[in-house]
């Protein structure tokens, strides 16, 4: 064991070079990057975190501001504002700014489409179509502050369309493509938003999928909504068309001017709403403003991927997440960098077609989350082999915690043994990435999302807000705000309140509440970040956030169904997956047939990722004497474990329920 005294003499860079198992960032990549040593970094950090508004009113200084601002933060907690007075605007900054110099015609956007149509636009070409899309917005009636739904496939229009929301102030709500009807409905009529943005159709292993339908069918309870933008691909044969509705977007794109001055909006104005899963059964509409959450997006984008004018950045993430927003549309853009962006399916037509596009159009970062990898892994390493994937130079992963496993053969055989991996950790209530290596500084551990970054103040910490000692597991919480956090639950403040900052606070008796992630971690003697997954009734599928009581509900909406129970067990593959525990009604008959209806049920109710992995039928559910189910008993079923006593089978369930309920309750 190491003692306080010997570890005094050696640096933390030494202790981590001696570890098996830690891989210090190549010497060639260090010295061509921003921060280029652990010790430098070190440095940044610590200065940053005594006063972290100095550093990021440095940050902001780096973005283009019509006004100044007159203050940093304002922070009332658990309310923030940033860059209090300043006036800015996203698409300005992602697009105008970068018109005057050598980047007016750079691509900012290279695309292919799963059929492999590709399309390019430079800056100078984007900003022209986003200004058109703007003007098309005003003249169907959007104005500032208007919520502008956007529900659409992965093309170049969507990046439009989220451009062309941000340059006249009206928030862009992105619902994931893969959403049912009934789940976008339910945020539109939440965000109220006025108008939807949508596609005809677009490709998906082979195959047409058809978001305008799924809109048509999810406006007949959605009143709000007055006009539906569609961007007629042409795929599909004849798109069902609402007259008075419904709107062509190349349409009233090219009657509209090209000339659209970006609106100057407050530094605090509504950038958008982005929906996520919390532990309840409705969506949480996650609310960001603009100055901040440009000010990190744009700075953990160009330190994180340590970007260059010559890279070719591509972000794996849907544009219905919130990597899309902050790592395929803003980060990127803000730093002037070329995006790439791809349509379709990851395996099609063959599970090389990643591999295939990074060589044929020489990609240089790939960010991606570990499901990809680990489904990649199963297919063998003869996919990847088979082409050139010399252009890399960086690799990320988001959405879960990379197993080291993973990371390895994402390190062996996609980076070469020759790319950095950033493990970066982060939440759509983040806005941006919080914890992670900086490429060029920080040593990485296969497995943790290494340090904090400058300017962020996470802390793993015990239920009286006390650091809990290094290797013990505690709540991940940040202390301090900062500049891209959310501004609270649209429409519902009270809940924001509740859910982020009323779990844990700074110790003594007036001690300020802390933002609580919802996630456990625990902290190695390096004072690296391990993070041990979410706490609350929160799963992790494929990097996608379930919430296991919106399941339950689509579950009882079901005429078959009397009472269901959600828990999430260990995968392989997806990291989690969903496992559903179901009563039936009288007289109801469980085959399994009723099986799979009612697992699709759940995937048209909600999202094909929501359906239960497993569904069992039960006669009934462990409960405590209070009611509540008895998730952790579930939950062990739903592993396979062996449950306390050797009773594991669901038969034995009602006998088991008394036997459990005291210790439970
Ligand atoms: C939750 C946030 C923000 C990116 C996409 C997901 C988990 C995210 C990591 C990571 C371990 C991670 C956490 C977090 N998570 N990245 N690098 N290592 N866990 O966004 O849907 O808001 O989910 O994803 O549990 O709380 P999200």
């Amino acid at each position: 064991m190491t003692t306080k005294n010997s570890r005094k003499k050696e640096s933390g860079i030494d202790v981590l070079l001696r570890e098996k198992g830690s891989y210090p960032p190549p010497k060639e990549f260090s010295r061509a990057s921003r921060v280029g040593s652990f010790s430098e970094l070190k440095k940044i950090r610590q200065g940053s975190l005594l006063n972290p508004e100095k550093f990021w009113n440095l940050a902001a200084q780096e973005l283009f501001w019509f006004k100044p601002w007159r203050k940093t933060l304002e922070w009332k907690p658990p309310f923030a504002k940033w860059f209090v007075g300043g006036k800015t605007n996203a698409c300005y900054n992602a697009l105008d700014r970068h018109l005057t110099g050598f980047r007016r015609h750079k691509a900012a956007l290279i695309w292919e489409g799963e059929n492999k149509e590709k399309r390019v636009l430079t800056y100078l070409q984007l900003h022209r179509e986003v200004c058109r899309a703007a003007n098309a917005l005003k003249n169907l009636g959007i104005q500032s502050g208007d919520r502008v739904a956007i529900y659409m496939p992965m093309i170049p229009e969507a990046v439009i369309a989220i451009l062309a929301c941000a340059r006249i102030g009206a928030p862009h709500n992105v619902v994931f493509a893969g959403f049912s009807a009934s789940a976008l409905s339910e945020r539109i009529q939440d965000a109220q938003a006025k108008l939807v943005i949508t596609a005809d159709g677009f490709f998906r292993k082979g195959l047409i999928v058809k978001p305008k339908d799924v809109v048509d069918e999810a406006l007949k309870s959605a009143p709000s909504v007055q006009k539906v933008l569609v961007v007629n691909r042409g795929i599909v044969e004849n798109t069902s068309w609402i007259e008075g509705r419904d709107v062509d977007w190349f349409e009233v794109l090219s009657e509209a001017s090209e000339n659209c001055p970006a609106a100057k909006l407050d530094s605090e104005h509504p950038l958008f709403i982005l929906y996520t899963s919390g532990s309840t059964g409705k969506p949480k509409g996650i609310l960001h403003t603009t100055g901040g959450y440009l000010v990190q997006a744009a700075w953990t984008t160009k330190y994180v991927f340590d970007l260059k004018d010559e890279d070719l950045f591509w972000c794996t993430a849907d544009i219905g997440w919130v990597t899309g927003h902050s790592y395929v549309v803003y980060g990127p853009l803000l730093n002037g960098a070329t995006i790439f962006m791809y349509e379709g399916a990851p395996m099609h037509p063959a599970p090389d077609r990643f591999w295939d596009m990074i060589e044929r159009h020489k990609i240089s970062v790939l960010y991606t989350a570990p499901t990809a990898i680990r489904a990649f892994m199963r297919l063998g390493e003869s996919w990847p082999q088979k082409h050139d994937l010399s252009s890399l130079r960086l690799l990320g992963s988001v959405g879960e915690p990379i197993n080291p496993e993973a990371w390895q053969w994402y390190h062996k055989n996609i980076g070469r043994g020759r790319c950095p991996i950033v493990d970066t950790w982060w939440q759509t209530e983040t806005g941006s990435i919080m914890i992670s290596p900086l490429p060029g500084a920080t040593p990485s551990k296969p497995g943790s999302a290494s340090l904090p970054l400058p300017g962020i103040d996470a802390e793993v910490v015990d239920r009286e807000g006390k650091p809990v000692s290094l290797g013990t597991g505690g709540y991940l919480v940040i202390r301090k705000p900062w500049p891209g956090m959310l501004r609270t639950i649209y429409g519902n403040p009270a809940r924001y309140k509740e859910q982020y900052f009323s779990q844990v606070r700074a110790p003594g008796k007036k001690g300020i509440p802390y933002y609580f992630t919802g996630d456990g971690a625990r902290k190695d003697k390096d004072g690296y970040f391990w993070i041990l997954g979410r706490i609350d009734d929160v799963l992790n599928v494929s990097g996608h956030r379930l919430s296991t009581m919106e399941i339950e509900s689509a579950l009882v909406s079901h005429p078959a169904v009397a009472e269901a129970a959600v828990v999430g067990r260990p995968d392989n593959l997806t990291g989690q997956a969903v496992s559903a525990f179901v009563t039936l009604k009288e007289g109801q008959n469980p085959d399994e047939s009723l099986k799979r209806e009612i697992s699709e049920y759940v995937g048209r109710t909600i999202s094909p990722i929501a359906k239960p992995a497993d569904l069992r039928f039960t006669p009934l559910l462990p409960k405590t004497r209070s009611g509540k189910i008895m998730r952790r008993l579930l939950r062990e079923i739903a592993a396979g474990g062996a449950v306390k006593g050797d009773i594991t089978t669901l038969e034995d369930l009602g006998a088991l329920e008394k036997l459990q309920s005291r210790e439970e309750d």
